[in-house]
């Protein structure tokens, strides 16, 4: 009764932001994100009727307010359909800075649900896992698939779940991740998306989504880098600029985030193939094509208050081990 599995986080290109259903964590709106070789989260999950309760031994620091006690409702999801009661031991291990903007829940939930569904003897297929994965951490969902991966809302909790639009190998794009902050992010996504609905903008950005999530598709499937960087910036401004007028505002980019994104916009008006995104943290994300690649990391690298860069190609499925 005990299984193990690895899945890497995605950055999301098109972002999600604000639940229709905060407990169902139903998205209002669709997405669509690359998932991040290279970080990766391991998680060990072990059914033992003789334990007293579910355990969580979680290497560096954990994420979310109460781990432990969300990472049982999720289990209680796979005991239910499993027909099993016996309480877990779950381990995980993250090779990248967890709670810093680099999806670490899409990571550890999606790794839970592979390994905790193995160890529980369900054989689900890639759909019906997105959609559990979805219900621990909303962009959990797409990190079950390689590649480049689009969510879809669903009208119920049974067809919110993502599907893979290309494979990692389609294009050779890079996220080099400027580390300006490894430290825990204050406010999490969960109590993020839930003042979403507080700001006057978010109707105009949910009704506007169709529209971004054309441009970005299309953008993926014709590899046409110029698109897809316009769309990924404006999507990610108009995620801010939610989180800035919610009500309390939450203030996730620092003055070095600034500093990078108004560098990377000057790298591409003078034709490098690059562009920013940043999820709910400090850190940049910046999207190039692997052509510039060695170019932009030198010049991330000089920047002041860049303290690291990762880098991470397109990526794998979750997959067990
Ligand atoms: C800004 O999936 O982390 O990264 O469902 O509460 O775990 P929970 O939220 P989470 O939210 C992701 C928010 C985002 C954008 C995105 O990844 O689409």
């Amino acid at each position: 009764m005990s299984a193990t599995a690895v899945a890497s986080p995605n950055i999301a290109f098109i972002k999600y932001w604000g639940n229709i259903d905060q407990s169902l964590r139903l998205p209002a709106n669709g997405s669509i994100s690359m998932t991040l070789a290279g970080l990766e989260t391991q998680a060990t999950v072990a059914f033992d009727p003789s334990l007293p309760e579910d355990e969580l031994h979680a290497q560096g620091a954990a994420f979310g307010s109460d781990p432990l006690s969300r990472i049982s409702q999720h289990l209680d999801l796979i005991r239910n359909l499993a027909g099993i009661k016996a309480p877990a031991r779950v381990d995980t291990q993250s090779n990248f800075p967890v709670g810093a903007g680099l999806a670490s829940s899409a990571a550890v939930f999606a790794a839970l649900t592979l390994a905790a569904c193995a160890a529980a003897g369900l054989e689900l297929d890639k759909r019906e896992l997105s959609r559990l994965a979805r219900l621990g951490s909303g962009s959990a969902c797409r990190s079950i698939f390689a590649g480049f991966v689009e969510a879809f809302t669903g009208e119920d909790d049974g067809d919110a779940y993502a599907e893979m639009i290309a494979p990692a190998q389609h294009w050779r794009i890079v996220d080099l991740i400027a580390i300006v902050n490894r430290k825990h992010k204050q406010i999490g996504s969960t109590a993020g998306h839930s003042l979403a609905s507080t700001s006057p903008f978010q109707a105009a950005r949910v009704a506007d989504t169709s529209r971004r999530l054309d441009i970005c598709r299309q953008a993926i499937l014709g590899r046409n880098f110029p698109p897809l960087a316009n769309i990924i910036e404006q999507d990610s401004n108009m995620m801010h600029s939610i989180m800035l007028t919610s009500t309390p505002p939450l203030f996730y980019l620092s003055p070095p985030s600034l500093v990078v994104m108004e560098e990377v916009t000057s790298w591409r008006a003078a034709g490098l193939r690059v562009c920013y995104t940043l999820d709910a943290g400090p850190n940049v994300h910046c999207i190039t094509h692997a052509d510039d690649a060695s170019e932009i990391l030198s010049r991330l690298r000089a920047v002041s208050g860049v303290e690291e860069v990762i880098q991470a190609p397109p990526g794998n499925a979750a997959h067990l081990i």
